[in-house]
């Protein structure tokens, strides 16, 4: 496998995360979950008591307190202020203001500097909102995953039963539709599909198909 840089893009539970994993581990790529550096700054806001709309503080913890990933065997662990926040940062308090933190233009600035750096040298599956359209516009494969609300609200309520958290499904699906909106309305580089990614609909479509379609993709462009 050439050492390329494969951006994969969506809405919320399109399925980014799952499958940038597995094509990761399987090219021995890094994977970065871009989306975790937002929740991870928002968590930040949280606990230092800063306010959602403070740009200017927002900017100043993102440069004080440097987010890390740390490959395990039970998958990736995200590490901010010197603590483990892989579990901390997908609570609801998080999930419900990440998108207007993220939606603060020098917020953007930061963030996508530094997953520039980690893309450098290429040999990177980065999934989030806006990779293949500011972050990294030269990637060799760009992804576009979508699936219908209903899908995706169930699969988020699945994944939440399975770690033992009972969510109502409609308040569920109102919040990825609101999280969506946000993010797709925004004014810097919003969640939208870049004009040569090319778009998945994974509504009915399992992890492996998916997975296959990205392969098929990967080989058509000449790079596995
Ligand atoms: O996994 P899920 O789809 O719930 O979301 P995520 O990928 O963890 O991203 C959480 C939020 O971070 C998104 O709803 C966006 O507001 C923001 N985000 C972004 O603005 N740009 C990215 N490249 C990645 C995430
Ligand atoms: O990263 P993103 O928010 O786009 O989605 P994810 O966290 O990868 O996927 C959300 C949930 O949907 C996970 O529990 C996946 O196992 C599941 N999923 C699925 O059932 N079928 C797919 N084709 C993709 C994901």
């Amino acid at each position: 496998m050439k050492n390329i840089s494969l951006a994969i893009d969506g809405p919320a539970s399109s399925g980014k995360s799952t499958v940038a994993k597995l094509l990761a581990k399987e090219f021995q790529f890094i994977y970065t979950d871009t989306g975790a550096m937002y929740r991870s700054l928002t968590y930040l806001a949280i606990t230092h008591h800063v306010t959602f709309d403070d740009e200017a503080g927002l900017v100043d913890l993102i440069k004080k307190y440097p987010i890390s990933f740390k490959q395990t065997e039970e998958g990736q662990l995200v590490f901010v202020d010197g603590k483990d926040v892989t579990d901390a940062i997908r609570q609801p308090e998080v999930t419900n203001a990440v998108s207007e933190v993220s939606a603060h233009a020098k917020v953007r600035e930061e963030m996508v500097a530094l997953q520039q750096t980690i893309a450098e040298n290429g040999g990177v599956v980065m999934d989030g909102r806006d990779i293949g359209t500011a972050v990294l516009p030269n990637a060799e494969v760009k992804i576009f995953l979508v699936a219908s609300v209903t899908e995706r609200a169930e699969r988020r309520y699945k994944e939440n039963l399975e770690k033992g958290i009972a969510t109502d499904f409609e308040t569920l699906k109102k919040e990825i539709q609101q999280r969506d909106y946000i993010d797709s309305t925004r004014e810097v580089s919003p969640l939208t599909q870049a004009d040569d990614a090319v778009r998945i609909d994974t509504t009915g479509m399992s992890i492996d198909k998916v997975v296959d379609a990205i392969h098929q993709i990967i080989k058509e462009k000449g790079y596995l």
